[in-house]
């Protein structure tokens, strides 16, 4: 069964990694999808692979240079899609960083730049998208969290808050445009492996894996399945959600 066929979905970190995962899953299922991220290099790969995934030829697949944590960039970018498109189905805010520090050494810079990419880039896209999608009468927002910001983190004071903000933007939201047909739901993954984790040292990797009642990593196809989920009209009564997805981590 195709679940998204004709739909148009954004997601943003969609180069690599979790994005990625979505992407691929979107794509497969028929969606036109638009991938954000800041490396062009990387991007092409990412548009070369997902043109692999097409399942017939009516869909796009692109790549748009834009930083998310930058509102001007983003509105001009999202003004241009819609412009082209007149329409967003699903909005994907999956584009995210680390500062990692304990916080006596976090430096403001530490803070600013991961609420900015983090937490900022949310408000950023949903913006440029909410009133379109609220004309439409349908839309899905998926915002992917972390269960470090439901569960906090040594180190992670500044990511846990920008995920944890993510939270309470979700479940807001959710509230404010229920009555217009959009689903806001947050995906919080637990521990995959991406680039993000890669940078963890193998002492890091095997202290997590303790957690993970399931003994192993999450693969990103897993969250690309998640997102899918969301995304389509199976969970057209799920909103201001949190789905978990960790292996049975904070069970
Ligand atoms: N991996 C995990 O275990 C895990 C667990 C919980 C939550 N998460 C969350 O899942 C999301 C993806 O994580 P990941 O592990 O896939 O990370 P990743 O491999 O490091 O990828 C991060 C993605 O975000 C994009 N990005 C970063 N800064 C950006 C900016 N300023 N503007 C636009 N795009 C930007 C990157 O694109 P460019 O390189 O092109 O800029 C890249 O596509 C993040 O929000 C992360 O917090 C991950």
């Amino acid at each position: 069964m195709v679940l998204l066929q004709g739909k148009r979905a954004i997601v943003t970190g969609g180069t690599r990694g979790l994005g990625f995962a979505i992407a691929k899953r979107f794509v497969e299922n028929g969606a036109s999808v638009t991938i954000f991220g800041t490396n062009e290099e990387r991007a092409k790969l990412a548009v070369t692979s997902l043109l692999e995934c097409k399942i017939d030829n009516a869909q796009n697949i692109l790549y748009e240079c834009v930083d998310v944590s930058s509102t001007e960039q983003v509105k001009s970018e999202i003004g241009k899609y819609l412009e082209k498109e007149n329409k967003i189905d699903i909005l994907v805010n999956c584009a995210g960083i680390t500062r990692d520090k304990l916080f006596m050494k976090m430096q403001e810079s530490d803070w600013d730049q991961v609420i900015d990419t983090n937490l900022k880039s949310v408000y950023n896209l949903t913006s440029a998208v909410i009133r379109t999608m609220m004309k439409a009468r349908t839309g899905k927002i998926i915002n992917i969290s972390s269960v470090i910001g439901l569960t906090g983190n040594p180190g992670q004071v500044n990511y846990a808050a920008s995920k944890l903000g993510m939270v309470g933007f979700t479940r807001s939201l959710a509230k404010e445009v229920g009555s217009r047909g959009i689903c806001v739901n947050c995906i919080a993954p637990g521990f995959f492996k991406s680039d993000m984790t890669d940078a963890l040292s193998d002492t890091q990797k095997e202290a997590i894996l303790q957690k993970v009642p399931m003994g192993r990593l999450g693969d990103p196809k897993e969250i690309g399945d998640a997102a899918l989920f969301l995304a389509s009209d199976m969970a057209n009564y799920i909103t201001g959600q949190v789905l978990t997805v960790d292996g049975g981590m904070i069970s």
